[in-house]
């Protein structure tokens, strides 16, 4: 039996925030969080709507993949956005979460976290949070977008392929036994909404630009680019303020790489 407070009561008490989770549920086990709040969008579920598990069976990661999500363990969120901001500009929302996890887990656990760009949460070079953001449209032609992430907290069996990739917070740090999964939660809501603020206002990622660069974790370091079209390496500088990263290339030409098919590590393996 589960001790901790990470039910639709415990995280009610300790959300602070001011439309994010304005509606709220909360499930003991679930198909994906993300399926159910594209559901909830479809039938008009407003925005801020937040979707919580502490089990998935089917839980869904990027391209395809699935993502473990055992009971007990982890963080399992969706967020329903119906954000006024011009739909090329949807993969900032992806962005500005990763900076507020980020910025949550640092400030609340201690921990070194690092941004694997654009949206990988990395502790010591093993993930422990990833972002799924899929958008979906309305019948007037306005879009939505459900932001769901997955963090994972305590100790846990990982399957063999991913036992050297991923890792938890307290895995990370032994002293994390206590953190109470519901107080994170509330912690990143609080910084989501912040962050969320500013881009709405900004319409790009300014407010959080040096914060999240600071967090990049390969910064000014080399970088292989895992373009499709052809693979090559370069000098990670940071992104821009639209969400691109920079890369240098040995020529010194200054590449915009966008996210999506390509993929970034650095030269010595996942990170
Ligand atoms: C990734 O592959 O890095 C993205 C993983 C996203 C997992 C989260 S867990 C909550 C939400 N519901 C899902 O089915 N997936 C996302």
């Amino acid at each position: 039996m589960r001790t901790d407070d990470y039910n639709l009561a415990g995280i009610g008490k300790k959300l602070t925030t001011k439309w994010v989770g304005s509606r709220l549920s909360f499930y003991e086990s679930i198909d994906s969080t993300n399926m159910r709040a594209w559901q909830e969008a479809q039938k008009g579920a407003p925005h801020g709507t937040l979707i919580v598990a502490d089990l998935q069976t089917s839980g869904r990661g990027r391209r395809g993949r699935s993502w473990e999500s055992p009971a007990g363990v982890n963080i399992y969120f969706s967020l329903i956005l119906r954000p006024d901001l011009v739909q090329d500009k949807a993969s900032m929302l992806t962005i500005t979460m990763a900076h507020s996890v980020s910025k949550a887990l640092a400030g609340n656990t201690g921990i070194d976290c690092q941004i694997k760009w654009p949206n990988d949460i990395v502790v010591n070079g093993k993930k422990v949070c990833g972002i799924l953001t899929e958008m979906g449209f309305n019948k007037d032609g306005g879009y939505y977008v459900v932001v769901g992430v997955g963090i994972n907290v305590r100790p846990q069996h990982f399957a063999p392929e991913l036992a050297d990739k991923a890792t938890s917070l307290e895995d990370e740090d032994g002293r994390l036994q206590k953190l109470s999964r519901s107080h994170l939660l509330a912690e990143i809501m609080d910084a989501f909404e912040a962050d969320y603020d500013s881009l709405m206002v900004c319409q790009d990622l300014t407010g959080i630009l040096e914060s999240y660069n600071h967090m990049l974790i390969n910064r000014n370091a080399r970088v292989r680019v895992l373009d499709p079209k052809g693979e090559y390496e370069g000098e990670s500088c940071g992104i821009t303020k639209t969400g691109e990263l920079l890369v240098e290339t040995a020529d010194g030409t200054m590449v915009q790489v966008y996210a999506g098919e390509v993929s970034v590590r650095g030269i010595y393996g996942y990170v």
